[in-house]
């Protein structure tokens, strides 16, 4: 840590300079301060009187990144995927979305060991492009995780109805168990469902794994590790069993052809399945916003972001093989695909089997996406860009738990609300963004900190991977619907109008004068 401070006089320059200067004009000056990046001396300094437990392992973080990212994405979406847009060259959609975000990963990576504080990309962009951009980011992870959380609480909710019709032929009424509103694209509008009034069962996993984050970061990483072996142990049983049904004839055509749009088969539908199984690999990110409660962040965070990277994508190719290869692609249009393929073959006890895993795999999801958000806030907060209410450590505990029961209360009621189409799509957007800001990050910070301690660097130097990566993030932004980025552009009309009245005000690195006379000398 005491290198790190040593080797960042180029950086710190940035912050320099920060009071008035004589010849400066007060809209020069107060656009400077727009821009105005924390230093990495304060970034170390958060880390080291960071009051949150450090009590997570590499194997806790690999199995909190692996919970976090294998969820609706491989147990639905792809296989919807493959029944409407890519038949059995899903295998390539989920490839291509894979190197998409692994050049996300690689970015992350490289920021995880200069940076290994809470905050994720929050906190990644605030050392690189300013603060204006870190809030931009930060309000935006907020929607990414609230959003997220509650996306996959209607998933799992479905799942969880799926389960106890198959396995025990109790059903639950639709009134209490699907949202009562959907959105209509046609007509741009939301509509009511007539007869459903609460989705019960996505308000009460969201509610009931609050609580245990509140209970203590510990006790939930190995809550994590628990249920994703059972996830990991169901899919492997899915690949080998249902593997050994594979029959080739249904791999054929290969890639079906276009029927006429954009999106559906041929070699644009392959694309846009891309973008719909791009969920999938959404996750790893939320890693970095627990690097204040890991052991060793510098070491472990890389190693844990790769790491669940790589294990979730061959799982990602193996299921999508075995999928499309034992019933043909067009009977996967389905809310459990998995299922409905192993029981088409015989396996019924697989089935149910499926339908478990999915609701425990679902669950790990909820809990990590619910760990990520309050950590934002935390972060977001201890820079004054929040109340400081939001910052609050329990006494006994250890957890930021203001903001995680602030987080889980809104993330409970969109799941009591709202259908998962929107939920889903808002959460992809938003973690596009993020991932854009995060790639351009690495190429700025390898100029602006040319000396910084790097313990792991993207390979190809400071262009190729991370401006690629950029790229192909705002490419699958602007293939998302037209509703989405527009409610996208609004929640963060929202949050600037919160930074102009509050956080620009308040903000730590713009407003201490000691912080800037230590700057300075
Ligand atoms: N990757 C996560 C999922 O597929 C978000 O559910």
């Amino acid at each position: 840590m005491t290198d790190l401070r040593s080797n960042m006089t180029s950086y710190e320059f940035i912050t320099s300079g920060l009071p008035r200067q004589p010849d400066e004009s007060v809209w020069k000056y107060r656009i400077r301060k727009l821009f105005t990046v924390k230093s990495m001396k304060s970034i170390d300094e958060d880390h080291k009187t960071s009051e949150l437990k450090r009590s997570l392992n590499v194997f806790d973080l690999i199995m909190i990144g692996i919970g976090g990212i294998i969820g609706n994405g491989i147990f639905v979406l792809a296989g919807q995927a493959a029944a409407t847009r890519s038949g059995p060259a899903v295998v390539i959609s989920i490839l291509l979305a894979g190197i998409t975000a692994s050049f996300a990963a690689l970015s992350y990576s490289e920021l995880a060991t200069m940076i290994p504080i809470s905050g994720s990309s929050y906190t990644y962009t605030y050392a690189t492009l300013g603060e204006l951009i870190a809030w931009i980011i930060g309000w935006d992870l907020t929607l990414e995780y609230l959003v997220g959380s509650a996306a996959v609480a209607v998933g799992w909710s479905g799942y969880f109805k799926f389960f106890f019709l198959d396995a025990f032929g109790i059903e639950f009424s639709s009134s209490w168990t699907e949202a009562p509103f959907i959105y209509n694209s046609t007509t741009s509008t939301f509509e009511t469902v007539p007869g459903a009034y609460f989705n019960v069962p996505a308000f009460c996993i969201v509610v009931l794994l609050t609580i245990l984050l509140v209970l203590g970061i510990k006790e939930s990483a190995r809550y994590a590790s628990f249920v994703v072996s059972i996830k990991l142990i169901v899919i492997f049983l899915f690949i080998i069993v249902a593997g050994s049904r594979v029959n080739p004839e249904n791999f054929q055509p290969f890639i079906p052809p276009n029927q006429g749009s954009f999106p559906s088969f041929g070699v644009t539908g392959v694309l846009a399945g891309s973008t719909v199984v791009f969920f999938a690999y959404i996750g790893f990110d939320s890693l970095s916003t627990i690097a204040q409660e890991s052991k060793n962040p510098q070491r472990d965070l890389p190693i844990a972001i790769m790491g669940s990277f790589s294990v979730v994508s061959i799982i990602y190719v193996a299921v999508c093989i075995v999928l499309t290869g034992v019933v043909s692609y067009v009977k996967l249009d389905n809310p459990a695909p998995l299922s409905v393929a192993v029981d088409a073959i015989g396996f019924r006890w697989l089935a149910i089997m499926v339908d478990l895993g999915a609701v425990i795999g679902l669950t790990s999801v909820i809990l990590v996406t619910l760990m990520g958000q309050p950590r934002i806030f935390f972060a977001m907060a201890n820079d004054g860009l929040f109340p400081k209410f939001a910052s609050k450590v329990h006494p006994r505990f250890g957890t930021p738990y203001v903001v995680t029961i602030m987080g889980g209360a809104i993330a409970s009621l969109g799941a009591a609300f709202l259908p998962i189409d929107v939920l889903a799509e808002l959460m992809s957007v938003g973690t596009l963004l993020a991932f854009f800001l995060v790639n351009i990050g690495v190429t700025i910070l390898r100029y602006t900190a040319p000396d910084a301690p790097r313990k792991f660097k993207v390979p190809g130097g400071p262009f190729l991977i991370p401006l690629l990566g950029a790229a192909l993030n705002i490419l699958l932004i602007a293939t998302a619907s037209v509703a989405t980025i527009i409610r996208l552009f609004g929640w963060m009309a929202i949050g600037l109008i919160l930074y102009v009245f509050y956080g620009i005000k308040r903000s730590r690195v713009n407003n201490q004068e000691k912080c800037i006379e230590k700057a300075t000398t």
